[in-house]
């Protein structure tokens, strides 16, 4: 299997000292730095958005992937690409976009690694049009819009089924894992088929964050 890569979710850090939690994670092992936009709109919360990523930029050296839990993304992809999103990660439901496949190509046109996310009662379907256009497949393995929330297993064999499709096709795209993910959870997830592991609570709680790494990525 494939070397795993680790994403600590800079929701769950303290955002009073955000610049050293991201300098933290990074001693700690990170490899990319995943960051949520949420908008209250797509999902009930709002966290941060442009001006703060530039801020998480100025400290991380590490790809900032960048979630958008947001309406719309297609209105605010330029300003995240200026603020340093290396990776811009879209929602793939019609209540974020209505027109996803552009959203993609412009991703890329704007110089960004594409991502798409799948929630958890998205089929499949929905985005076996786009697979070639993205690095990078998110599947939310919790309902969006909160950290700390238990994982949903039922999600193993979406993972399993879009790795195989993209097998099939000859792609290889990244599949990241997003919810409730912990070294307890990775080998099933990375059985399936996942290569990257988003961890909030998991990373930010834990007392030790280059324990926390190390024992997701041994687990994995
Ligand atoms: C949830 C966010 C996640 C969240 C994960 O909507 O997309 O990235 O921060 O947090 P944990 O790892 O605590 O479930
Ligand atoms: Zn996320």
């Amino acid at each position: 299997s494939r070397a795993i890569k680790i994403a600590p979710s800079v929701l769950a850090a303290d955002f009073t000292r955000l610049g050293d939690e991201i300098r933290a994670v990074e001693q700690a092992g990170a490899d990319w730095i995943h960051v949520d936009i949420m908008d209250g709109r797509f999902v009930p919360d709002i966290s941060f958005g442009p001006d703060v990523v530039k801020a998480i930029k100025r400290s991380a050296t590490k790809p900032l992937n960048v979630h958008l839990m947001i309406v719309e993304p297609e209105r605010s992809l330029e300003r995240y690409r200026d603020a340093g999103a290396d990776h811009l990660l879209v929602q793939s439901e019609p209540g974020s976009t209505i027109h996803l496949h552009r959203v993609l190509s412009r991703v890329r046109e704007l110089g960004c690694r594409p991502g798409v996310v799948i929630d958890p009662a998205t089929p499949i379907a929905w985005i076996e049009h786009v697979l070639h256009l993205v690095d990078i497949i998110l599947v939310m393995t919790v309902n969006p819009g909160f950290g700390g929330q238990a994982f949903l297993p039922e999600m193993l064999p979406k993972i399993a089924a879009l790795r195989r499709l993209c097998d099939e096709r000859g792609l290889g795209p990244h599949i990241e894992v997003d919810g409730g993910q912990d070294a307890k959870t990775v080998r099933s997830t990375v059985e399936a088929g996942a290569d990257v592991i988003v961890s909030g609570t998991g990373i930010f709680g834990a007392p030790d964050y280059g324990k926390a790494i190390a024992a997701i990525r041994d687990a994995g």
